[in-house]
């Protein structure tokens, strides 16, 4: 009977709130979540991807070309939430056919956009992860 009440940690989307993005870019674990639909713009990439999450965030993405899909800098394995990504679309996939390492799980940061709410994880590539960094 007291283990009824200790079913916290049973489901993250439970744990989230209903319009809760929540994304975790690895390897560095770090977390950071916000309300779908109401993350600010900062300029690079499509508005809400994982990219404009980053730069929100102060997380170190490299986006040479400034989110414009014309280099592969911003290249990013997903993890866990592909399904709540907008679908690739062909410039991206022509972009991604000239990234190193590519993967099924590849998209390109400043194209895949957050399109429901729940649970993302992604990898920064080690090639592409220069630094991370908190606060500047
Ligand atoms: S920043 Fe250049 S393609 Fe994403």
């Amino acid at each position: 009977m007291a283990d009824e009440k200790n079913q916290s940690s049973v489901s993250t989307a439970e744990a989230l709130g209903a319009n809760t993005v929540r994304i975790t870019f690895q390897p560095e674990n770090i977390t950071v979540e916000y309300e779908h639909g109401k993350l600010p713009y900062k300029d690079h990439g499509r508005p809400e991807s994982i990219l404009d999450i980053a730069l929100n965030n102060n997380l170190f993405l490299d986006h040479a070309c400034g989110g414009n899909c014309a280099c592969t800098t911003c290249h990013v394995h997903v993890l866990k939430g592909k399904e709540l990504l907008n679908e690739i679309e062909d410039d991206e996939a022509d972009r991604l056919d000239m990234a190193a390492d590519l993967q099924l799980n590849s998209r390109l940061g400043c194209q895949a956009v957050i399109e429901k709410p729940g649970e993302v994880v992604v990898s920064i590539p080690a090639w592409n992860r220069n630094y991370v960094s908190e606060g500047h």
